[in-house]
C-alpha cells in the first residue's frame, strides 16, 4: 500500500476508539482510587517554561539534556512540552498558594507527556502518564501509601506478580560524601565505561548509575552503595518505609544502585515492575520517590513531597499481552433493524426515545438490507435485536429478539422501552 502523504510524527500515534476504552478504564480506576485516598485532580498545561525542568528535573539528566521538545515562541518565551508531571505540580503548588491549605496537599493527574526518545516498544515520544503526588508531608508512611496506591491500581487492572524495587538515595547531608566516593571509584574505572558515561563522569558521576549499557554493568554492580552512607535521619526514614511495606505485605527488592533519572529525588526512590516479565517486559510500569527539595529549588520554601507516575501505554500493552480485555461500559447491548420507509421513519423517532431514556442503542438507519443490519448486530455482540419490518410498522409493533436464546417477542412500540428495561435488569 502506498504510504499516505501525511503521517503522525515518529513515536506518536493516533489512539482509536477500541484502544481508548483501555485509557478510560485506567482513568476510571485512578479516579476511584483518588477519591478513596483523598487526592484532588489537577491538570497543568502541556507547555511550561523550559527552566522549570532544567532546574527541577536537573541539567545533567538525560531528560533535560537530550529528550525535551523545547522551542522559542514568537514572543521570545523559552517553552518545553512537559516531559513529566512532578515539576509542573510543584510549580502549581507554589503558584496557586497551596501552602496555605491544610497539609498535606494530595494531587493526581492523567495526561500526555513528551520525550524525544528513540521510539521502541513501550517507549514513545508522546505517552500518557497518571501520577499521584503528596506535598507538605515528610513522614515515611506517605512513601509506603503511595506505593500501596499504585499496587491497588495495578491490582484492579489484574496485574499479579508485582514487585517494588526500592532504594534510598539520601539527602543533601549524606549524599555529597557518597558522591565523592562514587566519583573516585568510577574515575578509577573510566576505561571500562561507555563513552557516554565517560562524559557523565565530568558532569555528574551519579548519573552513570542510570546507564543501561552492557559495558558499564560490571562497574555499576560493584560500585559503592548509597545505603551504606545514609545519615541517621535518612537511615531511619528508609527503615520505616520498609517496615510499612512489610506491614502492607508489599513485596520489595532492595536495589542499591537504583537512582532514577531525575535529579529532584531525596531519600526513597522506587520502581514497580512485573516479576518474571523483565527481559521481554515493557520496562518499568511505575516510577517514583520522595522529593523533599523540589519545591525549594523552584523557589517555594521547604515543602517535602513524595509521589509516583505510571506509564499508561506500558500498562495497556502488558494487559493486552495477557489477554485482559476491557469493554466500554456504554457500548450498546441493543441493535435496531428496520425494513421499509415507514419503519425507517418510526425507527428514527424510537431511537430518540431510547436516547431520552439513556439506553444506548445501535443502528444502521442508512442501510436498507436486513442482512447487512443483522450482520452488524452480530459483529457488535448485541444481546437484543429489535426488528421493525413493514408489517410491524403498520401495526405500531416491533419484534424483540433475544440473541442468546433466539426467542422472539412481538410488542407494541410504545411498550418496547419498558420491556427492554425489564430484560436488561435480569
Ligand atoms: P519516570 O520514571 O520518568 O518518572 O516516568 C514514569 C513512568 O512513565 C515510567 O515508569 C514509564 O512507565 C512511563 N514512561 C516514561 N517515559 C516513557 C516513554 N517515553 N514512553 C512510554 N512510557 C514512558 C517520572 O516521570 C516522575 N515524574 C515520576 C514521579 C512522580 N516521581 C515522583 N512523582
Amino acid at each position: 500500500m502506498k504510504k499516505p502523504r501525511f503521517q503522525t510524527p515518529s513515536g506518536m500515534r493516533d489512539i482509536l476508539s477500541e484502544e481508548l476504552t483501555y485509557y478510560q478504564k485506567i482513568f476510571d480506576i485512578c479516579q476511584k482510587m483518588a477519591d478513596f485516598y483523598g487526592f484532588e485532580r489537577i491538570e497543568t498545561p502541556i507547555l511550561e517554561q523550559t527552566e522549570l525542568f532544567s532546574r527541577g528535573v536537573g541539567q545533567a539528566t538525560d531528560i533535560v539534556k537530550k529528550e525535551m521538545f523545547s522551542f522559542k515562541t514568537k514572543g521570545g518565551d523559552e517553552l518545553t512540552m512537559r516531559p513529566e508531571g512532578t515539576a509542573p505540580v510543584a510549580r502549581a503548588y507554589i503558584e496557586e498558594g497551596m501552602r496555605s491549605r491544610p497539609q498535606p496537599v494530595k494531587l493526581w493527574y492523567f495526561g500526555p507527556f513528551f520525550r524525544h526518545e528513540k521510539p521502541q516498544r513501550g517507549r514513545y515520544r508522546q505517552f500518557w502518564q497518571f501520577g499521584f503526588e503528596v506535598l507538605g508531608e515528610a513522614s515515611p508512611v506517605i512513601d509506603a501509601q503511595i506505593i500501596q496506591l499504585f499496587f491497588n491500581i495495578l491490582g484492579a487492572l489484574k496485574f499479579k506478580d508485582l514487585a517494588v524495587k526500592i532504594n534510598s538515595i539520601g539527602c543533601s547531608t549524606c549524599r555529597p560524601r557518597f558522591k565523592r566516593i562514587l566519583s573516585s571509584y568510577l574515575r578509577n574505572r573510566a576505561s571500562s565505561l561507555c563513552s557516554e558515561c565517560r562524559r557523565r563522569l565530568k558532569e555528574s558521576s551519579w548519573r552513570v548509575l542510570d546507564c543501561k549499557e552492557e559495558k558499564c554493568q560490571a562497574v555499576i554492580n560493584n560500585a559503592p552503595q548509597m545505603l551504606d552512607y545514609l545519615c541517621e535521619i535518612c537511615h531511619k526514614h528508609f527503615k520505616s518505609v520498609l517496615e510499612f511495606l512489610d506491614e502492607l505485605s508489599i513485596p520489595y527488592i532492595l536495589e542499591p544502585h537504583l537512582v532514577r533519572g531525575l535529579d529532584y529525588y531525596t531519600k526513597t526512590v522506587f520502581e514497580i515492575v512485573e516479576m518474571g516479565k523483565e527481559g521481554k517486559s515493557f520496562g518499568t510500569l511505575v516510577g517514583g520517590g520522595r522529593y523533599d527539595n523540589l519545591v525549594k529549588i523552584l523557589g517555594g520554601g521547604v515543602v517535602p513531597g513524595c509521589g509516583g507516575a505510571a506509564g499508561v501505554e506500558r500498562i495497556i500493552e502488558a494487559m493486552k499481552e495477557r489477554g485482559v480485555k476491557v469493554s466500554s461500559p456504554s457500548s450498546p447491548k441493543i441493535f435496531l433493524c428496520q425494513l421499509g420507509t415507514l419503519a425507517k421513519r418510526k425507527s428514527l423517532v424510537l431511537i430518540e426515545r431510547f436516547q431520552e431514556n439513556k439506553i444506548p442503542i445501535a443502528e444502521l438507519l442508512s442501510k436498507d438490507s436486513l442482512r447487512v443490519q443483522l450482520e452488524r448486530a452480530n459483529k457488535m455482540g448485541a444481546k437484543y435485536v429489535l426488528i421493525m419490518g413493514q408489517k410491524e410498522a403498520l401495526e405500531d409493533k416491533i419484534i424483540i429478539k433475544d440473541m442468546a436464546t433466539g426467542r422472539q417477542k412481538l410488542v407494541e412500540i410504545k411498550k418496547v422501552i419498558n420491556e427492554i428495561k425489564k430484560q436488561l435488569k435480569k
